[in-house]
């Protein structure tokens, strides 16, 4: 699996795949009964959204997160401000018809965000992070816009049996790996996030969190 991720690491070939792909798949991405799944996976994320700030969705495909998230913003956390980022156009203007002009949408690639250091108080990433070419790197780019004290949230499937995750990979077009939750506790240690936790979200999906303390 290293070597799949080194492979296709940095690969603009699996950028291009998954742009392809999400393109493709963003005219019936908001079917009501999928959409009722992502709705179960995130939910766990939103709940920690818990103080008013600017808070960025990367991957926010068609900005589902994001609307619940202005929803509650306008009853409870004013102030906040909302930005998403996806390298699918097409998910991208599905969400931009969603969402208006008040949340900042941007095409952009998780590896390389177009954003500058300790900016965001909530960097989010839901059902997305199996598509990255060098989950490294993007979880770095994470960690980088966030703010000091800002928190770090990474939602992504997670099944029961380990061979749905050897399947999935092998069916799943863009789809680069799926962690364990094991790896993915150790991925945000390497990133140097601190105050570590983990939650099954829903039935298929793990959420792991951690906050930003130093640079
Ligand atoms: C399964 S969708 C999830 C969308 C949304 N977060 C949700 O929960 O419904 C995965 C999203 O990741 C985006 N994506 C894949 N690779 C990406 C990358 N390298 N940078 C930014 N977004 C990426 C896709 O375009 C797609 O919108």
């Amino acid at each position: 699996m290293v070597e799949k991720m080194a492979k296709k690491g940095n690969s603009e070939n699996n950028l291009r795949e998954n742009e392809t792909f999400f393109d493709r798949w963003a005219k019936s991405y908001d079917r009501p009964l999928f959409q009722f799944w992502m709705r179960g996976f995130y939910q766990p994320a939103l709940q920690q959204i818990t103080k008013s700030g600017k808070v960025l969705d990367v991957s926010c495909g068609t900005g589902g997160f994001l609307r619940e998230l202005q929803e509650r913003v306008s009853d409870e956390k004013k102030g906040s401000t909302l930005y998403g980022a996806d390298i699918s156009s097409q998910m991208l203007a599905a969400a931009s018809r969603k969402l208006g002009k008040i949340v900042h949408l941007q095409k952009a690639d998780v590896h390389r965000l177009p954003f500058k250091d300790n900016h965001f108080d909530y960097v989010v990433s839901t059902e997305a992070f199996h598509h990255y070419a060098n989950q490294r790197k993007a979880l770095a780019e994470m960690k980088r816009v966030a703010k000091k004290q800002g928190k770090v949230l990474i939602v992504d499937i997670n099944f029961f049996l380990r061979p749905l995750h050897w399947l999935f990979q092998k069916l799943e077009p863009g789809c680069v790996k799926i962690n364990s939750r094991k790896e993915m506790r150790t991925l945000f240690q390497e990133a140097g996030l601190q105050h570590i936790m983990q939650q099954r979200s829903f039935l298929f999906a793990v959420l792991t969190q951690g906050v930003k303390m130093g640079g």
